[in-house]
């Protein structure tokens, strides 16, 4: 059975890494390639960091790009969450598969439209970072929005506060305008705001089933689990951290554990208060034509259910 064909474009950061590990234990998935961009940390870290996590999983066969190393516009900034290293404090060997040549938006762009001029399958976009491979690759080619079977983005927020700013979330605000771009490209776009990532608390004992699993692939992803842990539990209801990332993997091989609803989304890119912000007209106030489905809940019971069980594959 040949899997679903995606890419994953990403700034790893702890739930990005775990959301790889996620995608390389799913037969579903076919993985044309992993994109890095610069985010959680530099590009330099994540262009690193991606292939330290396939080597992890034993998968040194997977294409892994570098690409942008600021955003579109607006200054730098980093999240503030996985650690200087990016992957907390877990120290994965430096890896010794090759990075492909070549820039990230090429790799994104000639794949797309080979599949927007029906060449090969659509493509599905997984995004766990800062926007700006993507939409700087749609502003180079817009007619590769045809090639994109959809877009599974990572980011915003509409109802909760924001992780990052007081009404934005940190993939959306590192880079608004590339967000701008992605939003109104005209590609099916599904979106998992913090909102409903938030629900995906990983809990102490959440964490020990994953460390009982016993391999050096769960022993790995317990630990970096554990550096992300908020131990908020006033905001976040329990103490934990919040596996955002891997929530877009988990909607591909199990829609049904999640629900939301079509509305038109937009990124506020003047600010000053709002900057990020990204704004679900959830009643359809503007009038304006619905550009994505936004995740509102997930059974964090079953998400976590699937991310053991595949984890323990590895
Ligand atoms: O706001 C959470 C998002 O920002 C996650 O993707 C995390 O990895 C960081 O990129
Ligand atoms: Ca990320």
């Amino acid at each position: 059975m040949t899997g679903r064909p995606i890419i994953i474009d990403t700034d790893p950061g702890v739930d990005d890494a775990i959301a790889i590990l996620l995608a390389l234990a799913s037969p579903e998935l076919d993985i044309l390639g992993i994109c890095a961009v610069a985010g959680n940390v530099p590009l330099a870290a994540t262009r690193v960091n991606a292939r330290r996590v396939c080597e992890l999983a034993r998968r040194t066969d997977i294409p892994v790009f570098a690409g942008c190393s600021r955003p579109m516009l607006r200054d730098q900034i980093y999240g503030k969450y996985s650690g200087e290293s990016g992957l907390g404090g877990t120290l994965l060997p430096d890896p010794s598969m090759p990075e492909q040549d070549g820039h990230a938006v090429d790799f994104l762009s000639r794949t797309l439209l080979s599949a927007a001029r029906g060449e090969r399958d659509k493509v599905t976009v997984c995004t766990l970072g800062p926007l700006t491979n993507l939409a700087v690759a749609l502003a180079m080619r817009p007619e590769i929005a045809g090639g994109i079977e959809a877009i599974v983005a990572m980011g915003g927020a509409f109802r909760v506060l924001g992780n990052r700013s007081p009404s934005a979330e940190y993939n959306i605000l590192a880079d608004p305008h590339s967000a701008r771009i992605v939003f109104h490209s005209g590609a099916p776009i599904t979106l998992a705001p913090l909102d409903m990532t938030f629900q995906a608390l990983a809990t102490p004992a959440r964490v020990d089933h994953i460390r009982d699993l016993g391999t050096p692939v769960a022993r790995a992803a317990a630990e970096l689990i554990t550096y992300y842990d908020r131990n908020d539990p006033e905001r976040y209801g329990a103490i934990g951290g919040p596996l955002h990332d891997p929530t877009v993997i988990a909607w591909l091989l199990e829609t049904g554990m999640f629900s939301g609803r079509n509305a038109w989304v937009g990124v506020d890119c003047e600010g000053p208060l709002t900057f990020g912000h990204t704004v679900v007209d959830w009643w359809g106030k503007r009038g304006a034509a619905n550009n994505a489905h936004v995740l509102t809940d997930v059974d964090a019971e079953r998400f976590f259910g699937l991310l053991t069980d595949r984890l323990g594959r590895l």
